[in-house]
């Protein structure tokens, strides 16, 4: 059977559920992989990616799977064969699984329907990148069990695939969800269709109410330029420092993270209540989790 993770609406909350508990059990060495069949599965990453593609990776090898990654500069993408073609050539080697990340929005969707195949969304533009929220529930739900907790969520909102994939996830699980950001970061209309009941800030004063923050990434990349100069202007109101961090929330970042610009060094090398290098952790058990789930 062929099964995708293409974005949060592909998953129930028993689902949801299922892959975070495993990836909470990969995690305290209390689950064992399963001896399944020997999968091929292609890990092509048309973006930028180090957490993401190793983790894939680490958690296809640990599961007994082959993993055949390819980039944009090794791929045939590069001499100037269409997408299409690519994605001909690749299905036709009948591949088990196919992991993508690129830059256009609904991509893997595409893949999934158009040559019905399993398909994994590692990040599609600034849509979804749902294995991250998988793992940050995973992360969440080791830390406070079933607590409808409360979690703020800063930066660049309007470009990151990350916050659209966690707000859906968030707002599934009944969470409290704060944002907060100027303007300029955020698409209302599109977050109202998501959830109704979000909660808007435009500073990291007076955060005490949080259980989480999590910050997010500038995305340059996806920034036009008439925005470039609100970076300057977004670092100088969001950049997390200790004074906000008085309540003790605990910290995260999907990473890569901008030093000095969504968060300050200090906070970064010493704040103790920080989960940024156990979601990193937490990446490779949640993508065992994953596949287990896909196979
Ligand atoms: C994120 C991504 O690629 O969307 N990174 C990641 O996978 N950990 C976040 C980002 O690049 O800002």
């Amino acid at each position: 059977m062929i099964k995708k993770i293409t974005s949060i609406d592909d998953l129930s909350i028993k689902e949801i559920n299922k892959i975070a508990d495993d990836a909470i059990k990969f995690s305290l060495n209390k689950k064992k992989t399963k001896k399944s069949k020997v999968r091929n599965i292609f890990n092509l990453f048309l973006e930028p990616s180090t957490r993401t593609t190793v983790s894939f990776e680490l958690a296809a090898k640990k599961i007994g799977h082959n993993i055949i990654n390819i980039n944009f500069d090794k791929s045939s993408l590069s001499k100037g064969e269409t997408f299409k073609d690519t994605m001909a050539t690749l299905v036709s080697m009948n591949p088990d699984a196919l992991i993508i990340r690129d830059q256009r929005e609904f991509s893997p969707r595409d893949i999934y329907n158009n040559h019905k195949i399993s398909v994994i969304n590692a990040g599609d533009g600034k849509n979804e990148h749902p294995t991250q929220s998988l793992l940050d529930y995973a992360i969440l739900k080791k830390k406070f069990g079933n607590k409808k907790i409360t979690i703020g969520i800063c930066g660049d909102i309007k470009h990151s695939r990350v916050a659209h994939s966690n707000i859906k996830l968030f707002t599934k699980l009944n969470y409290n969800i704060e944002l907060i950001a100027p303007d300029y970061f955020l698409d209302k209309n599109n977050l109202l269709k998501i959830n109704k009941n979000i909660k808007y800030r435009n500073s990291l004063n007076n955060i005490d109410n949080l259980d989480v923050i999590m910050m997010l990434r500038i995305q340059k990349e996806r920034i036009n330029k008439n925005l470039k100069s609100s970076v300057a202007s977004f670092k100088n109101k969001y950049c997390l420092n200790m004074k906000h961090l008085k309540s003790k929330p605990f910290l995260m970042h999907p990473g890569p993270v901008n030093r000095n610009i969504e968060i300050s060094d200090d906070v970064l090398d010493s704040y103790r209540r920080s989960l940024i290098l156990d979601q990193v952790e937490m990446g490779v058990y949640t993508r065992m989790a994953c596949l287990e789930f896909l196979f």
